[in-house]
């Protein structure tokens, strides 16, 4: 396997603006009392779930003794692998694996939206890649309301919800920047996917029938609903027109889909359904390489993606809040879970006032990588009781909940954590005719109508307004773990809108704080707070019924649903390789390949 021999400034660059405000390296956080000899050959501790909870500890994770890839494809994640045995480092093959989840995964992998690639070379370095969308150069705040001023569905629903893809002008840049290969070799199993196809799983073949076949009447039904019927599983998905459309990136490179054909037939769309994106928009459009946040979390490195995504911002607050004040509380025990869902309170009521697009706003990234901001928000937790989010003046939040993650190690330990999305499941239901792929919906992550209620009667702040060329707040939270050694110990993310940072943190709390295996770390009951609404939802069977009493006890308002989150990760095995497990909530696909 060749070392990549190309580097980038942008993508090289060490964090040194946060070094005085974060807790870098392995340098202790403040307050961490807890000593924690946590590392993948350290003793793992079995958690006990409670008895109503579906799934049981001790199962196993798929084990790869030198490289792992896990999706939510498995035929994406086969890709990433056919990349890596023909001598691919993990960055060529997390950007297969990012065009096979537009073959495979078409609710949601993507060309037609954007999403956020975070990498750690085995030499130590860091780095990530920002292609998220941007909003249309004739976007303007007020868009999306009525004369009226109500919000109406244009944000989620139609042409005029898709923000400008970034999707291929950031996988063109990590691949230049830190692959090995070229775009043509790494893109081959998702042209093959698409002009041969693939069979249907039973996760696509229900993806499929979800969206009643409604894609606008714009040719997608055409693909997947042949003669009006949704494809089932065990029947073969050809997309020639995809397939053509790939082969023209892989040729051309991205300006055949920025400038090209695929341009062409992408405006063209537009006109048809009133959208707003022109060549113009997409000639403009840039990957941004950010500076990877670097903080401590009891003697480990959290590795996280800054704005304009929020997930790393808001992962760090929170556990800059939990390592405040000693050990974490046992889990599976109130006080653990009242703790946590109070520290996620106040890093979402941070997050929703805070956070938006640093090329438009002033980012106070300090509130939420200082370990003094952190202790401050934890001297307001009571542990006896619950804080009323309308005490912590703040404002919420907005996020679709159809996005993807994946994650890969190579054999050399060179590690990305990516995750990508179009937003709602299919996006803006829009399908761009003749090049054969889904747009996103993307422009409803702004704050469509700043300081009121939003459809889910949820409110942002200006920070995230509507303007053009600029970028949305996003939740994705691609994330990777090192060791109190610096070795690499776990790379996870998850899809699941405001749910992707506090599934995510939690795997993580998991493997550090209870010690947990990953297959047990991905099993444990999951919780969610994000300040508004003010409660603490939690999974069917998660809580036992003396949490419960606890919990509502202390004024908890709680809220149960029957699944949270869809992660898939990978940690550093007990005797070494890695181990995958792919999200256990979603059973239809292991999508974790190892060898
Ligand atoms: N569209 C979901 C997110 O970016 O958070």
């Amino acid at each position: 396997m060749r070392a990549s021999t190309r580097t980038s400034l942008a993508l090289l660059a060490v964090p040194t603006a946060l070094v005085g405000v974060a807790a870098c390296g392995a340098r202790p956080s403040a307050g961490a009392a807890t000593p924690t000899p946590s590392t993948a050959t350290a003793e793992r501790a079995t958690p006990s779930f409670p008895s109503g909870w579906r799934f049981k500890t001790g199962e196993v994770a798929t084990e790869g003794a030198q490289a792992m890839v896990v999706s939510n494809s498995r035929q994406a994640s086969e890709a990433g692998v056919e990349i890596l045995r023909a001598g691919g480092n993990a960055v060529d093959a997390a950007v297969a694996v990012g065009f096979a989840l537009a073959v495979t995964w078409p609710e949601a992998g993507n060309i037609g939206g954007g999403g956020f690639m975070l990498m750690r070379m085995a030499n130590g370095q860091t780095a990530a890649v920002d292609y998220r969308e941007m909003g249309p150069g004739a976007a303007s705040r007020d868009m999306y309301l009525d004369g009226n001023g109500q919000r109406t569905n244009k944000s989620t629903l139609g042409h005029l919800a898709s923000g400008v893809p970034g999707a291929v002008a950031g996988m063109a840049q990590a691949l230049r920047e830190r692959g090995t290969m070229s775009l043509a070799q790494v893109m081959a199993p998702a042209i093959r996917l698409a002009r041969d196809g693939f069979v249907v799983d039973s996760a696509l073949a229900q993806s499929i029938a979800g969206t009643r076949c409604n894609f606008l009447k714009t040719g997608g039904e055409a693909v997947f609903c042949p003669g009006g019927t949704p494809m089932a599983a065990g029947a073969r998905l050809v997309q020639a027109d995809l397939g053509r459309t790939l082969q023209a990136i892989a040729d051309m490179g991205p300006d055949a889909f920025y400038r090209g054909w695929i341009a062409d037939s992408l405006v063209a769309e537009m006109a048809r359904g009133g959208g707003i994106i022109t060549k113009a928009d997409l000639a403009a459009y840039r990957a941004e390489g950010r500076t990877v946040i670097r903080s401590a979390y009891r003697g480990h490195t959290l590795l996280t993606m800054p704005p304009v995504s929020s997930g790393g911002a808001t992962i760090t607050l929170t556990a800059n809040i939990l390592a405040a004040d000693g050990a974490a509380p046992a889990f599976g025990t109130a006080a653990w879970t009242h703790l946590l869902g109070s520290a996620y309170q106040r890093a979402f009521a941070e997050r929703n006032v805070s956070l938006g697009d640093p090329a438009f706003v002033k980012v106070p990234l300090e509130k939420f990588t200082s370990p003094d901001a952190g202790a401050r928000w934890r001297r307001g937790i009571d542990m006896a009781r619950a804080t009323p989010t309308s005490a912590l003046e703040t404002r919420t939040m907005n996020d679709g909940d159809n996005t993807t993650h994946y994650s890969v190690v190579d054999a050399m330990g060179n590690a990305v954590s990516t995750t990508t999305t179009l937003n709602g499941s299919w996006g803006a239901k829009v399908w761009v005719r003749g090049a054969g792929f889904m747009l996103n919906n993307e422009m409803d992550d702004f704050a469509t109508a700043p300081g009121k209620p939003n459809m889910f009667g949820l409110v942002e702040g200006e920070q995230n307004a509507v303007q053009p060329r600029k970028r949305m707040l996003s939740s994705m939270s691609p994330s990777i773990v090192l060791d109190p050694a610096g070795r690499l110990l776990l790379v996870v993310g998850a899809a699941g809108g405001p749910t992707i940072i506090t599934g995510t943190s939690q795997v993580i709390f998991n493997v550090i704080d209870h010690r947990m295996s990953l297959a047990d770390a991905m099993r444990a009951p999951r919780i969610h707070h994000q300040a508004l609404p003010d409660s603490l939802t939690y999974e069917d069977g998660g809580l036992s019924a003396e949490q419960l009493s606890a919990l509502t006890g202390m004024g908890h308002r709680l809220r149960r649903t029957s699944a949270l989150v869809n992660v898939n990760a990978i940690m550093r095995g007990p005797r070494g390789g890695w181990q995958g497990v792919s999200e256990p909530r979603r059973p239809l696909t292991n999508g974790a390949v190892g060898y």
